[in-house]
């Protein structure tokens, strides 16, 4: 027997029973990122690996365990995107967007690939939208675009919905609290994980955002990052809790809060839904205001999130996306010489915004209905011998349940004149 081919581990096939929440997710991504005045950008999915490398930082999980990349055939290291916001500002500063417009407000929708352990709510290949604004470096551009993410969460349906907020202050203050937090773990190595030990070298922030009971205990008396902001840190982060207050978005503060990027600055911010299970956060970002200068463009300060598509339709009540719009007409034709005209009928229809579903299968009448209800189809057209002969067809309202002879040529008129 010949060896059936399977996704490989970490991936999924999405198949037509759930692409239309996928489907009916892009739309108002779509619809919501427009209305707040931000455009598409699509970026390739590989690139070089060294965008990633200097962009998210080297000693981030992400690039040095999870992130596929492979040394193509011109010794070019290429990489699979773990994430798209250095594409993002790759783009940018390859077509000189900011000389279009100083505010470039950006958004996304696409695969992006990390070698995780996968599990519930993790895969290896998984989609992410995202928005981008880069350009300003006021607490309101901040606030904009928190509340763009959390419109499109509650827009989608989720409602058990949380905000972590936080801000790693400026690289300033940032290596003056880095300082201060390996001076105080030191004495508690020993009692430290491996990973954690290994942390403490290259990547002591994350440290903070343990799930190690003891560790836990132990940075409860650890230094705070707010001890450390300088003024300005300070008066950012309280303008952007002013903004967010005044747009009744509610956030807790969480000065734990970690995100596993290297390139953030200040304003931190985490969405998790509180139905799902280990891998709540649907929704991340921050503001990154050294990215765009650290990869050769101008100083330019910029601000994003990015979110889990998978995660968000789970967390989603499946009674919410699945909810049907447009009405639906089943043509069951049981008299192959009517096929012609009845397929004519049918594009007619879809012109002017009917779903039509056209049996090509010439299977019996019984059949037919039976594939009109599984598609919960609002009307099904009948035609037959007896039809075919009166120039008429039998129209069945499937809500209602109810049957009427009407006129082929009257047909499109009278469904032309229904108002959903
Ligand atoms: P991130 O926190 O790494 O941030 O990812 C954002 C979201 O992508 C997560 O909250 C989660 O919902 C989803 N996600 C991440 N990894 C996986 C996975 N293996 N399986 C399923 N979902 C996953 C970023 O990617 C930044 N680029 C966000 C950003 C944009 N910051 C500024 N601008």
């Amino acid at each position: 027997m010949v060896k059936q081919m399977r996704t490989i581990k970490g991936t999924h096939d999405i198949l037509p029973e759930n692409s239309r929440n996928w489907q009916n997710l892009e739309k108002i991504i779509h619809a919501s990122a427009s209305l707040s005045g931000y455009s598409e950008i699509r970026t390739p999915i590989i690139e070089e690996a060294g965008l990633f490398n200097r962009g998210i930082g080297e000693n981030t999980d992400i690039v040095s365990k999870e992130m596929y990349s492979w040394t193509d055939r011109d010794n070019k290291t290429i990489a699979l995107r773990p994430e798209m916001t250095a594409s993002v500002v790759r783009s940018y500063i390859q077509h000189n967007l900011h000389n279009k417009s100083v505010l470039q407000r950006l958004y996304y929708i696409g695969p992006s690939f990390r070698r995780e352990r996968p599990q519930k709510g993790r895969q290896r290949q998984f989609h992410q939208f995202g928005v981008e604004a880069i350009g300003s470096a006021n607490p309101e551009q901040d606030a904009e675009v928190i509340a763009l993410g959390w419109e499109i969460l509650k827009k989608a349906g989720i409602n058990n919905l949380e905000l972590k907020l936080s801000s790693i202050g400026s690289k300033e203050c940032r290596n003056k609290y880095k300082n201060a937090l390996i001076n105080f773990l030191k004495p508690h190595v020993s009692k430290l994980s491996e990973t954690s030990k290994r942390r403490l070298g290259n990547n002591p922030l994350r440290i903070l955002d343990t799930k190690n009971k003891n560790e836990i205990q132990i940075i409860k008396s650890a230094p705070k990052i707010e001890d450390y902001y300088t003024k300005e840190d300070q008066d950012h982060f309280d303008q952007v809790k002013i903004f967010l207050k005044s747009m009744n978005i509610p956030f807790t503060v969480d000065p734990l809060l970690v995100r596993g990027l290297d390139y953030y600055t200040q304003t931190t911010f985490e969405i998790i839904s509180n139905d799902l299970g280990a891998q709540d956060a649907l929704l991340g970002g921050g503001r990154y205001d050294g990215l765009i200068k650290s990869l050769g463009g101008k100083d330019t300060p910029a601000i994003g999130f990015a979110a889990g598509m998978e995660r968000i339709l789970m967390a989603l009540d499946d009674i919410a996306i699945n909810k049907k719009t447009t009405p639906t007409i089943y043509i069951v034709c049981i008299d192959k010489e009517a096929l012609g005209s009845l397929q004519k009928l049918s594009t007619n229809l879809r012109k002017i915004g009917y779903k039509v579903l056209f049996e090509t299968l010439r299977r019996s009448m019984r059949a037919q209905m039976r594939d009109a209800n599984k598609y919960n189809a609002d009307f099904a057209i009948i035609v037959g011998q007896q039809e075919l002969v009166n120039k008429t067809i039998q129209l069945k309202n499937l809500s209602v349940g109810n049957q009427e002879t009407i006129e082929l040529k009257n047909v499109f008129n009278y469904f032309k004149s229904l108002t959903f």
